[in-house]
């Protein structure tokens, strides 16, 4: 059996044995591509370099890459399926030497020293040519040159690879597949039919164009390039003859974990609690510092997080035990991912902290979609002659299982689903449009309310106080709001803290606060029921009445506060910001006096 590790390093040693430099895998949160909330692709982060700009470590580089994506999210459970996984990855940037690729890709692919496959075993494809590129005659040369006759042309679907929508650096690819040695399907089958036969292991594109906009015809790039990779899990299980890549390596471990601590075992519960307590060891490890919340990728991890939950429920496996396997994947991926080695802790004390927020509200959630189920069921015992009722759960009753009990709709419906029920999905939207509408309406009184006299500057200044108690709590996370006060002149805000704060830590809460607003981030505003709120971090006060609707206002990820507004549109209005005095304001409290200039 080969390992992920034993894999990893053959890749490392075999590409750097050819002149190609080791980079550090990037974060899994792209920087460069705001369309995504993860990076999906190895080279997802190059994107730059393949479209032209120098790479600093050289134009031959490769390295292994963490992605995230959640479209199969559903699929997860299976023997293939994953929603975090890694890629093996290599590049030859502004050169596109086909054979020369094509050489490497074979040695490694059959020397003994590396997978040592059979050449009779391996199968390929090319592109069989159309408008856009010709019929890749260069590449099946290669091929044959290096002994391999099982070579098939084929059109775009199969053979031309581009990320995402495929928009920015693309181009025709040469695909390796094992033949299992299976009965061909059909006269003509090939590794275009997915009857089995032929299992992909790796991919190397021959970037030579770029599309520009979405559904343009694609053009010549100046300087074309190689990308070359090769999905990690898919091609372990490949080349070890099993099914599944959780029986290989670091996610065996982590599944006989979870068989070894569950009362009820399942494989596919097990399989999604692997997956995604991997996947959110990846995320909450990551150097961009997400955390779980009700918006953009801190709201994926929150529903990974929540899903494992609830398979941990149905295995009897105690979620707290995520710690421990996310124990096993900080060792294993921290040596590939500095940074998950330096969040450890970070990583486990924000999984107890979603599993203890979340086991509150599911508790109460379950007993409810019970009680759902139970007046259905009810209904049915007691139904008019010649009346249907049908296993549906209304939109109704989903979206209360959503509105007070945090239950995500998906969650719902997997419910719903184990017990034979349908959701109403299109009533649940409708509700909740009619939520959102009814907020916007109550919002807009408060608005029109509170505008009078608050002109642009106090806006800007009351932005200002979200930015410095944000700056206060990296001080001390213990930190809260005692009370503000603010004229067009200045802002006052007072907080609890025990001693007079030093010249240092005045410097930095300044430079702080004059960062987030250099960076111009957008100040955001959302409506929800205060459970909710609380339950995305938000700070601020709790004391409003159970099920009220309160607005969060969010920057980016300095900043996440209940608040009623109004606020500076984006922080880079707010010009610069200077403290002008700190003094004691009562016991135990201070007042910070600042302006904005
Ligand atoms: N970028 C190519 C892929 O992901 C190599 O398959």
């Amino acid at each position: 059996m080969i390992t992920d590790r034993q894999l990893k390093q053959m890749w490392f040693d075999f590409f750097s044995s050819k002149g190609f430099k080791k980079i550090a895998g990037y974060s899994i949160i792209p920087e460069n591509d705001a369309s995504v909330l993860f990076t999906i692709a190895g080279m997802h982060p190059l994107v730059p370099y393949l479209l032209g700009e120098k790479h600093p470590a050289g134009n031959k580089i490769f390295d292994v890459q963490r992605c995230l994506r959640t479209n199969d999210i559903d699929e997860v459970g299976d023997e293939s399926h994953f929603t975090c996984f890694e890629m093996l990855g290599c590049w030859t940037l502004g050169e596109c030497d086909k054979s020369a690729m094509i050489k490497l890709s074979y040695e490694f692919l059959t020397s003994p020293k590396y997978l040592g496959i059979p050449k009779q075993k391996l199968a390929v494809s090319v592109f069989a040519g159309d408008e856009n590129a010709p019929r890749d005659e260069e590449a099946a040369k290669a091929w044959r040159e290096c002994g391999v006759e099982k070579i098939f042309y084929l059109p775009k679907q199969h053979n031309w690879w581009a990320l995402g929508a495929g928009v920015g650096p693309c181009g025709t690819d040469t695909e390796m597949f094992i033949d299992t040695g299976k009965e061909p399907c059909c006269e003509n089958c090939s590794p275009a039919c997915d009857c089995g036969k032929y299992l992909e292991i790796w991919n190397d594109v021959f970037m030579q164009y770029k599309v520009e906009k979405e559904g343009e015809k694609p053009i010549l790039l100046a300087k074309p390039n190689i990308d070359t990779g090769m999905g990690l899990e898919r091609t372990l299980a490949v080349i070890n003859g099993v099914k599944s890549a959780y029986q290989i390596g670091c996610l065996k471990k982590a599944m006989d974990f979870v068989e070894a601590n569950s009362a009820t075992f399942e494989q596919k519960s097990a399989r999604i609690i692997v997956d995604h307590v991997r996947a959110a060891t990846f995320v909450l490890g990551d150097e961009k510092g997400v955390v779980p919340s009700n918006v953009g990728q801190g709201y994926i991890l929150r529903r990974l997080i929540r899903r494992a939950i609830n398979h941990a429920r149905k295995i009897a496996f105690d979620s707290k035990k995520f710690t421990m396997l996310a124990d096993m994947f900080i060792q294993e991926y921290g040596e590939d991912y500095i940074d998950i080695k330096q969040n450890g802790q970070k990583v486990k004390d924000e999984l107890l902290k979603e599993i203890e927020k979340f086991s509150k509200a599911i508790e109460e959630g379950h007993r409810e979609f019970e009680k759902v189920i139970a007046g259905i069921e009810k209904h049915k015992l007691f139904a008019r002659e010649g009346e249907q009722v049908e296993n549906i759960i209304s939109g109704k009753a989903a979206f209360r299982l959503y509105d007070t009990f945090g239950f995500p709709i998906e969650l719902t419906k997997e419910l719903a689903e184990e017990r034979g029920y349908s959701v109403d999905e299109e009533g649940f939207k409708q509700k909740f449009k009619e939520h959102q509408e009814k907020s916007r309406s109550i919002s807009a009184g408060a608005f029109k309310g509170g505008l009078a006299g608050d002109g642009e500057i106090l806006q800007k200044y009351h932005t200002a106080t979200h930015l410095l108690l944000a700056g206060l709590r990296k001080l001390n996370p213990y930190v809260t709001q005692k009370g503000s006060n603010i004229t067009e002149e200045r802002m006052r805000f007072d907080f609890n803290f025990d001693r007079k704060l030093t010249a240092e830590e005045l410097e930095f809460l300044q430079n702080f606060v004059n960062d987030a607003i250099q960076k111009n981030i957008p100040v955001v505003c959302e409506q929800m029921p205060l459970e909710q709120a609380k339950q995305s971090g938000a700070l601020g006060s709790f004391e409003n009445k159970y099920g009220e609707n309160v607005k969060v206002y969010t920057i980016g990820d300095v900043s996440k506060e209940i608040c009623g507004g109004p606020h500076a549109k984006s922080t880079g209005e707010l010009g610069k910001f200077r403290i002008v005095k700190e003094e004691s304001s009562s016991a135990g409290v201070r007042r910070i006096k600042a302006v904005l200039e």
